[in-house]
């Protein structure tokens, strides 16, 4: 169904920097996005949260303190709060070995910064975190990749992949924009399975899935593939992981170390 040349085609590998390059910068900053393009990542991964007075923030958790230096949840403040926050010296505290001056202070980016910054150039590949909290996510989502000229005939196939744990998140986004591919997130516990049905179901709004990648087994990955699905595992951070899956035929992976993965790739 799709070109050779296109992101989407099965035939191409899929380098996706989790989080950014979050094993080298704190996640979800300008610094770690960047870091993964200058590492050759195909894509720019971004967890969303919204504020209560309506922006779209890059922020895996709900709650700020993990990566801030405050506490918090994003849904009860608003983006001048946010824009205060120190986003980097946790990493720095975390992360000694790896710590930077520049990483201190770092702001937590919106969607519109990340756009504005990185521009249509880079691919992003967008999870809509816990869309039932925010009813207007969606809508803020579709109408900021328009803003930036990232939805329409004249994007390339697969620029912008909207990902998530929330089928009801990837239908709303079917809906607004029809021609955004989706990606349906699982989260297995145990052993990886699918049903005949549940790949039928698959079919039907999405070009592929997310797994956990510790639960996969090689007949997971051949089931999917003949369904004609996409399969990028997350986070895989070691080469020996890596290796194991792209034998298996997986099409891409969400990795901390974009790098390690380029490395694997060559080396295969
Ligand atoms: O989006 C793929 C993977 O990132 C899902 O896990 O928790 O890192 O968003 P999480
Ligand atoms: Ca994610």
């Amino acid at each position: 169904e799709y070109d050779d040349d296109s992101l989407l085609s099965p035939n191409r590998f899929l380098n996706i920097a989790h989080r950014g390059a979050s094993g080298y910068a704190p996640e979800h900053t300008l610094v770690a996005y960047q870091t993964g393009e200058e590492m050759s990542a195909d894509y720019i991964e971004i967890d969303l949260q919204l504020t209560k007075d309506g922006s779209l923030i890059a922020m895996h958790d709900g709650d700020i303190s993990r990566t801030t230096d405050h506490e918090g949840s994003v849904k009860d403040m608003i983006l001048e709060e946010i824009k205060v926050l120190d986003a980097g010296t946790w990493f720095n505290e975390e992360n000694p070995d790896m710590a930077q001056p520049v990483f201190n202070q770092i702001e937590i980016p919106t969607l519109d910064e990340i756009f504005e910054t990185f521009g249509t150039d880079s691919n992003y590949y967008i999870e809509t975190k816990t869309p039932e909290q925010y009813p207007d996510m969606v809508k803020e989502l579709v109408s900021t990749l328009e803003k930036h000229g990232l939805i329409g005939d004249d994007v390339p196939e697969g620029k912008v992949i909207i990902q998530s744990f929330s089928k009801d998140s990837l239908l709303e986004v079917a809906k607004l924009a029809p021609s955004l591919p989706l990606v349906q997130l699982i989260s297995y516990k145990g052993k990886a399975r699918i049903s005949d049905k549940e790949l039928r179901e698959l079919q039907e709004y999405a070009v592929g899935v997310g797994v956990n990648y510790s639960t996969l087994q090689k007949d997971y990955v051949e089931k999917v593939r003949n369904a004609g699905l996409l399969l990028h595992p997350y986070t895989v951070n070691e080469k020996e992981d890596m290796e194991r899956l792209i034998e298996w035929g997986v099409t891409g992976m969400f990795t901390n170390y974009p790098d390690r993965l380029n490395e694997v790739l060559e080396e295969m």
